[in-house]
């Protein structure tokens, strides 16, 4: 192979490999047992030559890894992950060096796992899983485990761009739901979608469902029943919910996290959710992963998962292809990857080495 490209850990699926083999790539694949390299671990696996590297949202690429990869003659750098704000783009930039990342290929993935946590919290799936493995289950009760019926209520999504737009479907469509979001943008796919299925439903004799963009975060947070999160992650979204903002939520409300960990104060959380028992949380994603704040292991209406949104095989040797494809593509001076669910093919396409 003529170029060095470096991928920071085995990715699933064989089809990114061959990508990069049959094209005159000599692949390396990083097999360290630690699950957390350190930029000192991928200074090292960079070496003297490399002209690519596929990473993973773990690692801090900042100045010090782009520098070593400009010194090694690289000019690609791939996340393994849509979100990118373990990459400084502007230390990039000054590099030289483009950033890809993988969207559209997690979109509904991603949007299932938040579906998925929003019915377990609902139904307190959990809870009653624990319950009955702990040997409790005496006889059906009236009373026992009841939760919300998501039917008629309210979902709200904060962030409505592909992933949280395709949320918002599932649980319009799925559940009959009402929709409010807030988004910086509008949400047009989205709004003709609930439009065109409450006419179908008011067609059928049935109740249709009601959609709103929200002026304001506070309206979602004060008028919806669940409350999915999907922002990136950057200066303005930083403890988007926080103490202040819990209190504005309904007392029995769930909320849901598979964007970024600190989109939410943990620790504010926790207070929340001890001090409203009948609110939940179903969380994907923590402020200091791979821990827990304080108390939250223990809280019997918080379901925690590790990380896992975007878990499916198809998503992972989608996104392990769409990773390869970007460090190709630049290397390969190829009119990079194109698809019409991917628009962002490079965050910084025009990035242009030092003189
Ligand atoms: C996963 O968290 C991703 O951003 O792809
Ligand atoms: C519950 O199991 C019912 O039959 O209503």
């Amino acid at each position: 192979g003529k170029y060095r490209v470096v991928s920071t850990k085995p990715m699933p699926g064989t089809r990114w490999i061959n990508l990069l083999i049959q094209q005159d790539c000599r692949l390396e694949i990083c097999t360290e047992k630690k699950t957390i390299l350190s930029v000192e671990d991928i200074i090292a696996l960079i070496g003297d030559k490399c002209d690519g590297v596929i990473g993973q949202l773990t690692e801090d690429w900042g100045e010090e890894l782009f520098s070593a990869l400009r010194r090694a003659g690289g000019t690609a750098f791939s996340n393994m992950a849509v979100g990118y704000n373990n990459v400084d783009v502007n230390a990039a930039n000054k590099h030289g060096i483009a950033v890809g990342n993988t969207p559209g290929v997690l979109t509904e993935t991603t949007a299932e796992l938040a579906a998925s946590l929003s019915l377990a919290a609902a139904r307190r799936i959990v809870e009653a899983d624990e319950f009955m493995r702990a040997g409790l289950y005496d006889g059906w009760l009236p009373h026992l485990f009841v939760g919300n019926l998501l039917k008629g209520q309210t979902v709200g999504v904060i962030g409505a761009g592909r992933i949280g737009s395709a949320y918002a479907r599932m649980m319009v469509e799925g559940f009959k739901m009402n929709l409010i979001y807030y988004d910086l943008y509008q949400a047009t796919r989205l709004e003709k979608f609930v439009t065109a299925y409450a006419e179908f439903l008011k067609a059928n004799g049935e109740t249709p469902v009601t959609w709103k963009r929200a002026s304001s975060m506070d309206e979602v947070l004060q008028e919806a029943d669940i409350i999915s999160l999907h922002p990136i992650l950057d200066k303005t979204t930083y403890h988007l919910v926080n103490k202040e903002r819990l209190a504005k939520m309904k007392k029995e409300a769930i909320l849901i996290n598979c964007s970024r960990g600190p989109v939410i104060d943990e620790a504010a959380l926790v207070d929340h959710l001890r001090q409203n028992p009948l609110f939940r949380v179903g969380l994907d994603v923590f402020e200091d992963e791979p821990n827990m704040k304080p108390g939250l292991a223990e809280l019997k209406n918080a379901i925690v998962v590790p990380h896992i949104a975007s878990a499916s095989k198809w998503t992972r040797e989608g996104m392990a292809t769409l990773a390869a494809l970007n460090v190709l593509g630049k290397i390969k001076g190829y009119p990079v990857w194109f698809d019409a669910n991917r628009v962002e093919p490079f965050l910084n396409e025009n990035a242009q080495p030092p003189a």
